[in-house]
């Protein structure tokens, strides 16, 4: 399973880059909008993400209509060749993705929480779906078993292109175990579920004791 930056933060998605583990970015208008992000300033900063990162960047459409979002489809792509453009699940979404699709351009689609909609997803074209689990959870249904669910319908079948499905709205390192579990292609993650994946009081406490004994053999 790969792992994507679930964020807009530049420092960020420096910082998890630089661990040499992060294959891609996954942005939101709310994301965008929480970095104090501006309208004017928002081409660039997508670019500037795709200077970091060496993978997709999902930058997301905010119109309705299918002209619309195959317009703003057609702009984001052109930032820069990295960029997926974010298309939201709904059937004006999936008629513009077939469109970005017959352009050669990648969708990622977003806000996907049932099989019936994943499905869909791929058939108009979407490289990649995102399927969302802690949104599920939030309202009391199990976001991992949707995810399952998903994860198997989608890979019944061959749609003649590349599908991979996103592991979305993942809020704690056990969010990871299950989707990697599940077979989900990547998991994009907050920094701070990225940071809580590889922390582990055992690894802490081991360290703590072999530095310890190492400072008894430099004494020597
Ligand atoms: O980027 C889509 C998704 O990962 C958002 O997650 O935590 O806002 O539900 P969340």
């Amino acid at each position: 399973m790969k792992f994507f930056l679930d964020t807009a933060n530049i420092a960020e998605i420096e910082e998890a880059v630089s661990w040499g583990v992060v294959s891609g970015v996954t942005t939101n208008p709310t994301l965008y909008a929480r970095e104090g992000g501006k309208l004017a300033e928002f081409h660039d900063h997508i670019k500037r993400i795709c200077e970091i990162v060496d993978g997709p960047v999902s930058a997301e459409t905010v119109t309705l209509k299918r002209d619309e979002i195959y317009a703003e489809g057609v702009e984001l792509a052109a930032l820069h060749p990295n960029v997926v453009v974010k298309v939201p699940t709904m059937p004006e979404g999936l008629a513009a993705t077939k469109m970005l699709f017959d352009e050669g351009i990648k969708v990622n689609m977003t806000l996907c929480f049932t099989v019936p909609q994943a499905l869909l997803a791929a058939r108009s074209g979407a490289a990649y779906i995102s399927p969302f689990i802690g949104r599920f959870d939030d309202i009391s249904e199990d976001g991992i078993e949707q995810l399952a669910s998903v994860v198997t319908a989608v890979n019944n079948y061959d749609f003649g292109h590349d599908v991979e499905i996103i592991a979305a709205s993942v809020r704690h390192p056990a969010h990871v175990l299950q989707a990697a579990l599940l077979g989900a292609d990547i998991a994009t993650v907050p920094m701070g579920v990225l940071e809580k994946c590889i922390k582990h009081p055992l690894t802490d406490r081991g360290l703590e004791s072999f530095l310890a004994d190492w400072e008894k053999v430099k004494n020597s």
